[in-house]
């Protein structure tokens, strides 16, 4: 094949894989943000509404902030998605649901990220093998309900895998593990710190979670009333975690 077809076709691919992957803002809506923010917007309970919002319509520079650093328990998505999949969604929530604001161009995103500090990972105290371990105590405490395959049942247990609060602010995590809620038995009393925290890292990061590990200290601090106060631009996803 001569050079410049080759270099022709190259391009062509790219421009396709590049439509299919980024610009489809309802599907990153509905992979990223629907658990939370609800399928059409609406909200619920401490997840606000995105329809209608002025927020959503008004200043594209802090709205894009919001999405890259996140704030409480809005994740940061900095580190999970491109500056094209920011600018498709945004793009779609803001032409959505009785919203109606300009496009935003990825090209902007990119800007905007130039001028957010890139937020440091906060140290964690875990053994090497904190997965295989947390693992392991997971089959032990958990798994009778929620699955080995984190799928848990429906209906009565669950899923914990690909799911968006066991990614989501870790101390809520902790203090449902510590405490319980409704059908989920509380783990203060049988399991000390270092085991919650083996537990906690490992479903943030079986199956395809991803989210920032948990120390034991941390889930002292959490035990003990506390919050974690992570500074919110902290990134959710740790590098290398998982693995
Ligand atoms: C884990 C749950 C969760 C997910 C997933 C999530 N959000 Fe949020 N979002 C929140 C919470 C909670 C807030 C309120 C934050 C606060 O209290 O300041 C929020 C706030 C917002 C706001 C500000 C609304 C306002 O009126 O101030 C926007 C815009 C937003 N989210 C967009 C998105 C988009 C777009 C996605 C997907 C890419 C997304 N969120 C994913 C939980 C989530
Ligand atoms: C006896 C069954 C049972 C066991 C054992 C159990 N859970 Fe649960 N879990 C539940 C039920 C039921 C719920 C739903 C509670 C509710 O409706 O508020 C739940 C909820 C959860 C949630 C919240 C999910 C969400 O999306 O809101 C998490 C996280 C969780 N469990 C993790 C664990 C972990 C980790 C363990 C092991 C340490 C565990 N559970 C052990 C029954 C169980």
């Amino acid at each position: 094949m001569n050079r410049l077809l080759s270099h022709a076709l190259l391009a062509c691919a790219l421009a396709l894989a590049g439509s299919a992957f980024a610009q489809d803002g309802a599907e990153v809506y509905a992979a990223q943000c629907a658990s939370c923010h609800q399928p059409e917007g609406q909200g619920l309970g401490t997840f606000p509404a995105l329809a209608d919002n002025e927020f959503v319509q008004g200043d594209e520079r802090e709205l894009v902030e919001l999405m890259l650093s996140g704030r409480a328990a809005m994740p940061a998505f900095a580190s999970i998605l491109d500056d094209a999949d920011i600018a498709a969604v945004l793009t779609h929530v803001r032409s959505s649901w009785g919203n109606d604001a300009d496009a935003i161009e990825a090209e902007f995103v990119a800007e905007v990220r130039e001028g957010v500090d890139e937020p440091e990972a906060v140290e964690v105290d875990l053994p090497d093998d904190w997965f295989e371990l947390g693992e392991a105590a997971y089959q032990r405490n958990c798994a009778a309900c929620h699955q080995a395959s984190g799928a848990g049942i429906p209906g009565a247990f669950p899923a914990l895998a690909e799911n968006a609060f066991v990614q989501g602010n870790a101390d809520e995590l902790l203090r449902i593990l510590l405490n319980g809620r409704a059908g989920m038995p509380a783990f203060a009393g049988s399991l000390g710190n270092a085991d919650i925290a083996l537990i906690a890292s490992y479903v943030r990061n079986a199956w395809e979670n991803e989210a920032h590990l948990v120390d034991a200290d941390m889930v002292e601090v959490v035990r003990g009333g506390g919050d974690l106060e992570l500074d919110p631009t902290t990134p959710t996803f740790r590098p290398g975690a998982g693995q």
